[in-house]
């Protein structure tokens, strides 16, 4: 036994020492192969950072030094991966990791998370159950929550906490008020927000979800979280009553708001709308290397000084760009660019650690960086990916391929339904007290 054990360990060590030594990847933007087999490298260099199945592990969470939040983007990533190249390997997978964080109340809560979890963590796990939704990803189980039921809980939740006590509104960072920041009110907790609404409202055409993106719009806007040049600044203290800005821009938060707004326009055909798409996308042009056109992370990437999170945040906007090129397709020539444009930096970056394609955080041109994680392969599988959508149907809605099912059935009957009466109650108690959050908020507005 032993000796037949030791040697194809021997084999694989020489092996990887020699895929090492010729390591890097050759990533063709004109050919779907190509793309598709960068996709494929970067999911499975994702995937090399998830021990959920072993001991010690967590079913569903990457663990440290990853926050909650990036788990959910990671799974929402791979239901992309398995949309855009039909490799369904890791599908299983994502099905059990998104069931697995559901919570108590099925809305993306979990106990063991109190002690970090702000609003925006939670629309991450909500983007991905939405997004399971859009892309008609495999359903679960009957005696299981299902993706839209679970994307509508999160909105609910979220939509309950607007708190009119500052700022004329918005939601605040952190949802406990133990939590340091629930004194601050960010840009990337209203995106959540916003986004949910967005693509809820085109998903049923319930008209209460237009209201709540127009409503978290309207104040991201009256409160100067977004300029006039359609650049999204970090957040501010509710002490200053919001009006002392903190004045660092991230990719992910015009790439969410550039997104829902892409989703709105689709819907409504509202000029409105695509104007906002338009000039969001003129806005980001400051995350693309001025020569090289290369996305970067400017607030922190130059200086090195990314945490962790912040690693992961271009591969948020790379899908946000995705969706909006499908939504919006008069952006298609523009976003392609810019992706296109990425591929070489990430190329001669993702040529690190002992596979040889192990991706750094910088993609401008210095090679790899000596950095790896779960944000780096995110992020590099996104570009990849979303250079593909173009010949893929946009997400679904309820019409036209979403076979999910809801919190709210459209008429009482007693037909048979997937919803069980434990659903009902919950979504009853949370819509009710979203009801009641936005009459409170339409007084307050009529006031
Ligand atoms: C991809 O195709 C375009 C147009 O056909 C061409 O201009 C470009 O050089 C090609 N890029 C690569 C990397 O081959
Ligand atoms: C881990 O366990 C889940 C749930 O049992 C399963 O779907 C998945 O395929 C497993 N993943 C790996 C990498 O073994
Ligand atoms: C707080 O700012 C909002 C605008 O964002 C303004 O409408 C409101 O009057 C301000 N409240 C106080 C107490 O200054
Ligand atoms: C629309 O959505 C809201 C919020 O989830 C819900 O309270 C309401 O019942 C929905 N309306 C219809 C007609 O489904
Ligand atoms: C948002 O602002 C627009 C004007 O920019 C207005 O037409 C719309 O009614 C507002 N919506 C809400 C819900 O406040
Ligand atoms: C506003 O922010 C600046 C820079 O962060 C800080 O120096 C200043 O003290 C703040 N002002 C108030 C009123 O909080
Ligand atoms: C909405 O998206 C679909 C699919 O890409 C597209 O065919 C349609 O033209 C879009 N609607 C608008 C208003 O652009
Ligand atoms: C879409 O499909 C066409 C025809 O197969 C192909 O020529 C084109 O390169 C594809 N576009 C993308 C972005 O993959
Ligand atoms: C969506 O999934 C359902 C259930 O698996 C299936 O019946 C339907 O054909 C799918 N629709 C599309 C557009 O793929
Ligand atoms: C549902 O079933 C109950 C009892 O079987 C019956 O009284 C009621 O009329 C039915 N409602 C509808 C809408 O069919």
């Amino acid at each position: 036994m032993r000796t037949l054990l030791s040697f194809p360990l021997f084999a694989l060590l020489f092996l990887a020492n020699f895929i090492s030594d010729v390591g890097a990847i050759e990533i063709d933007v004109n050919s779907t192969d190509s793309l598709v087999h960068a996709a494929w490298v970067f999911a499975h260099g994702m995937m090399s950072y998830y021990n959920g199945n072993q001991t010690g592990g967590e079913q569903g969470k990457f663990v440290e030094p990853y926050y909650w939040w990036e788990s959910g983007a990671a799974w929402g990533g791979l239901i992309d991966y398995w949309y855009l190249t039909g490799d369904d390997t890791y599908n299983q997978q994502v099905v059990s990791s998104l069931l697995s964080q559901v919570g108590p109340d099925n809305n993306y809560m979990p106990a063991d998370e109190t002690t970090s979890e702000g609003n925006d963590d939670q629309s991450f796990w909500g983007f991905a159950v939405m997004n399971a939704a859009e892309r008609n990803f495999t359903n679960p189980d009957s005696s299981q929550p299902q993706w839209l039921a679970l994307a509508e809980a999160v909105f609910n939740v979220m939509a309950s906490r607007w708190d009119t006590s500052t700022c004329n509104g918005g939601l605040r960072w952190q949802i406990f008020q133990f939590n340091n920041g629930y004194d601050y009110k960010n840009t990337i907790s209203n995106a959540g927000l916003f986004m949910m609404a967005a693509r809820l409202y085109r998903y049923t055409g319930n008209e209460t979800y237009l209201y709540w993106a127009e409503t978290t719009y309207n104040w991201t806007e009256g409160v100067g979280f977004v300029d006039e040049n359609y650049y999204f600044y970090d957040g501010a203290h509710v002490e200053t009553n919001c009006t002392n800005l903190t004045l660092y821009q991230w990719t992910y938060n015009p790439g969410i708001f550039m997104a829902g707004s892409a989703y709105l326009y689709n819907y409504t055909g509202s000029a409105l709308w695509g104007q906002r798409v338009q000039s969001i996308l003129d806005g980001i042009t400051i995350f693309f290397d001025s020569t090289t056109g290369i996305m970067y992370e400017q607030a922190c990437e130059i200086a090195g000084t990314c945490d962790v999170d912040e690693k992961a945040f271009k591969g948020i906007l790379a899908n946000c760009m995705g969706l909006t090129a499908q939504l919006a397709p008069f952006t298609w020539g523009a976003i392609y660019q810019h992706l296109a444009q990425t591929v070489p930096g990430i190329a001669q970056s993702c040529v690190g650690g002992r596979d040889g394609v192990t991706c750094g955080t910088t993609w401008l041109d210095v090679g790899w960086d000596n950095t790896w994680g779960l944000g780096q392969e995110l992020s590099a599988m996104e570009v990849v990916l979303n250079l593909l959508v173009q010949n893929f149907s946009a997400p679904y809605t309820s019409t036209t391929g979403g076979s999910s099912t809801g919190l709210i059935t459209p008429v009482e009957t007693n037909s048979t339904t997937v919803i069980t009466t434990g659903d009902r109650a919950g979504a009853g108690i949370i819509t009710s007290v979203a009801l009641l959050m936005m009459l409170g908020s339409s007084w307050w507005i009529a006031l």
